[in-house]
């Protein structure tokens, strides 16, 4: 398979960690009920690829997210191959708490928005009033000694609202780190970030004491801005990305959000320069390919259908 020369580029560093989305935030929204089964090889196909920081599923409502309600299945059928701290799941609420720590989860992520507009369509509640309920789950979570994850959506645009004003982004994510996560993901939701906005926020961020070695990006790809938003964030300092295998993904709450970063598109651009992250590009194609024929349609990923074609 056709690997990119490597050359170094200025401002990289050796290494990134890839935090892949694509069983979660890449699965959420597909019409058609995916099998359990599908969904725990396509799992396995990413741990076999290299990859180690995986979003396994969410404990939501099955009312709300009918594609994920078998959690507790995807969970149980992976068994210790789905656990550990990281191995995240979703969790919206006290109830979702309860249903994942029942199966031995280590590593949780809380989603918060840095509008109140997405968070009424996304958590049913206002932005203070999902505060009340991460605080009582972040304390559960630490207690138990898990890992936690927060994201903030809408962080450079909101379909309702339209412009986010930085300050407010700071605020929130100012408040999810105060709760006590470990990490926090800015969240692209609809993709609508540009490069110049990708560096403001992270700037504003810094000035607020949020360290970048704790912020992760999270990129939607819905305008093509994906990879250039990723690596200006890098080149300002973060060293966690997300991505979705395949490009799969997108809001079933969110207006016009597609599809996540492609892992593949990400991979080859962090090869050619010479980035380490551990995954083995040829097998997630392979994997990429193998979940594009499960869901009956052609990988979003360029670098996938290159190479498939190949
Ligand atoms: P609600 O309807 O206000 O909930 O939804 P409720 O507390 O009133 O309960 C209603 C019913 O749901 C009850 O059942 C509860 O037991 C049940 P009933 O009595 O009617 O039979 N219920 C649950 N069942 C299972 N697990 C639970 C749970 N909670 C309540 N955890 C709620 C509020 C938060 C539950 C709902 O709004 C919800 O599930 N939202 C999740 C939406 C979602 O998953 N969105 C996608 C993930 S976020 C995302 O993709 C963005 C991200 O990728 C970053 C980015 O791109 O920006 C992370
Ligand atoms: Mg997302």
């Amino acid at each position: 398979m056709r690997r990119p020369q490597q050359e170094p580029a200025a401002g990289m560093p050796e290494s990134v960690t890839i935090y892949e989305v694509g069983a979660r935030d890449g699965l959420q929204n597909e019409k058609t009920t995916v099998p359990v089964q599908v969904k725990a090889e396509f799992v396995r196909r990413l741990l076999a690829a290299g990859l180690e920081h995986i979003e396994i599923t969410s404990f939501v409502s099955p009312k709300w997210v009918p594609q994920l309600a078998d959690a507790e299945e995807l969970l149980q059928s992976l068994g210790q191959e789905g656990l550990g701290r990281h191995r995240p799941v979703l969790v919206p609420n006290l109830k979702g708490f309860q249903r994942a720590e029942a199966l031995g989860v280590s590593a949780i992520a809380v989603f918060g928005s840095a509008t109140e507009s997405f968070s009424q369509k996304n958590l049913n509640c206002s932005v203070s009033e999902s505060f009340a309920r991460f605080e009582t789950v972040v304390s559960k979570a630490k207690a138990a000694d898990m890992w936690v994850r927060g994201y903030v959506s809408m962080c450079f645009g909101d379909p309702w609202e339209g412009d986010v004003p930085i300050g407010q982004v700071v605020e929130v994510a100012r408040r999810m780190m105060e709760l006590g996560c470990d990490e926090l993901s800015l969240g692209d939701t609809i993709g609508v970030a540009t490069t110049g906005h990708v560096e403001r926020l992270l700037g504003a961020l810094q000035e607020a004491q949020i360290p970048l070695d704790r912020i992760a990006v999270h990129f939607h790809d819905t305008y093509g801005q994906a990879l250039a938003n990723t690596l200006a964030a890098v080149r300002a300092g973060v060293r966690i990305i997300d991505s979705s295998a395949g490009g799969l993904g997108g809001c079933p709450y969110a207006k016009s959000a597609t599809g996540n970063l492609a892992t593949e598109d990400l991979v080859w651009a962090l090869d050619g320069m010479g980035v380490h992250t551990g995954v083995d590009l040829p097998k997630l194609v392979q994997a990429s390919l193998w979940m594009a024929t499960q869901l009956g349609r052609p990988s979003a990923s360029n670098v996938v259908r290159a190479l498939g074609a190949a």
